[in-house]
């Protein structure tokens, strides 16, 4: 198994300081974070940091900004536990410690040139925003792109605001769907898989990136395969439980793989063979 080299700056924990919050929704909050001393964030869509709040403990959290805006970078954050619910009673001004960042993002050079289908359940619009406007500021390096959004209700949306900007683009095709509607919901009602089969794409050019739930993952790969996406073209981030987030403590082994080091991001034909995978 390959390790990857860590720079001394990657395993430091690093002080960071909150220079704006944002309630998202009733569970998910934004945070602009900035390194203290000048320094700024080197880092790729798709990868995560470790955040840490002294005396509480330490979480990986995807970057949900993206590089090419590099002052200060972005977390959304879902309150469910010890260190989230603490992180959530922070506002601007305070700080907190920063490690990485860490794994594998979503691999760009491969992605250019080449059509997206970017496929986000609920919080997994979290990393792909990261990606999502990666490639809307370099927006002639990719070729069509298609964002299919799928949430439990329409008050579970995150970036609401962005995505109506996005779906004035003439040149991003943009679906939402909720499992649940509110009265005054008009969009699309069902689960994420009912999206894909209307996409209208070259399989053979498109490269489907895919984040959410676990439970997500098989029936999408399901419907993207029945669309003849070849099978090293479908990208998965998975999540698992992670302690160092660095290939030391073997908290996120799937098989032979360390999901921190080797992912989180995936081609579904490296892992398929791995049921504990999904
Ligand atoms: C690579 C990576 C990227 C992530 N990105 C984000 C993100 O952008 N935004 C976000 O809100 N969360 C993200 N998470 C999940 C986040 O790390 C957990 O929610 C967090 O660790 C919970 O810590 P806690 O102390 O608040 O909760 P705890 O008290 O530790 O746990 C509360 C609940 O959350 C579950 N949980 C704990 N850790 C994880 C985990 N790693 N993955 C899934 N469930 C977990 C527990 O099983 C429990 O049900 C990411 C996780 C990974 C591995
Ligand atoms: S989190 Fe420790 S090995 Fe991956």
């Amino acid at each position: 198994m390959e390790r990857t080299h860590l720079p001394e700056s990657n395993w430091q924990t690093r002080p960071a300081r909150i220079l704006r919050t944002r309630q998202m929704t009733e569970h998910e909050k934004l945070f602009e974070i900035s390194l203290g001393g000048g320094r700024t964030l080197d880092y790729e869509p798709g990868q995560f940091v470790m955040i840490s709040l002294f005396g509480v403990g330490e979480i990986p959290i995807s970057i949900a900004s993206s590089p090419t805006h590099r002052t200060s970078f972005e977390i959304c954050v879902r309150a469910v536990g010890k260190v989230t619910r603490a992180l959530h009673r922070l506002e601007a001004g305070d700080e907190l410690g920063i490690r990485g960042p860490y794994g594998h993002g979503f691999p760009i050079r491969i992605l250019e040139g080449n059509d997206l289908l970017i496929i986000a359940g609920g919080l997994g619009i979290a990393p792909l925003r990261s990606l999502i406007r990666y490639v809307l500021d370099n927006r002639r390096d990719f070729g069509h792109t298609h964002i299919l959004l799928g949430c439990r209700t329409p008050g579970d949306i995150l970036f609401a605001d962005e995505i109506d900007g996005w779906r004035k683009r003439m040149d991003v095709h943009w679906e939402c769907t909720v499992d649940r509607a509110a009265p005054e919901w008009t969009g699309q009602v069902g689960r994420i898989t009912t999206l894909i089969p209307g996409v209208d794409m070259e399989a053979e050019r498109t490269f489907a990136v895919v984040v959410g739930p676990p439970v997500m993952y098989k029936f999408v790969i399901r419907e993207l395969l029945a669309k003849n996406i070849p099978e090293h073209q479908i990208l998965l981030s998975l999540e698992r439980h992670m302690k160092c987030g660095m290939g030391k403590c073997g908290r996120c082994q799937i098989h032979n793989f360390y999901c921190c080091q080797e992912g989180p991001v995936f081609n579904y034909s490296d892992v398929k063979w791995m049921p504990e995978a999904f």
